[in-house]
């Protein structure tokens, strides 16, 4: 594990994504009451960025053409995605959040 800081909590909106780049990885990081997740920063069906849509129930809007992404599993809840994207590992640390771009949680290779 390898964990990176890549932003502060008070820096994630309760109800939209925000981008940030740890590495070279660019990620979504969004949050669901307390818990904060991070997926790649690309729709898997065209490319979008998902930190530019809205958080829902635990999931991220790709404001395109509105499919949902699951921010535990980065499966889509709807079409037309059908292929998941990749999550990450996230440590929130007191009130810094870091994250492991060296692994993904769901065995999704980043696009
Ligand atoms: S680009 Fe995201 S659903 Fe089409």
């Amino acid at each position: 594990m390898s964990f990176q800081r890549a932003l502060a909590l008070a820096e994630v909106p309760e109800d939209e994504a925000v981008g940030v780049t740890v590495g070279a990885q660019e990620l979504a990081i969004a949050r669901h009451g307390d818990e904060v997740f991070a997926v790649e920063d690309v729709c898997s069906h065209a490319a979008v960025a998902l930190s530019e849509g809205e958080v829902d129930d635990c999931t991220v809007e790709c404001w395109l053409h509105g499919s949902r992404f699951d921010l535990r599993t980065g499966k889509p809840t709807g079409l037309p995605a059908t292929e998941p994207v990749a999550t990450f590992p996230v440590d929130v640390r007191g009130t810094e959040v870091y994250v492991d771009v060296t692994t993904t949680l769901n065995g999704v290779t980043p696009q």
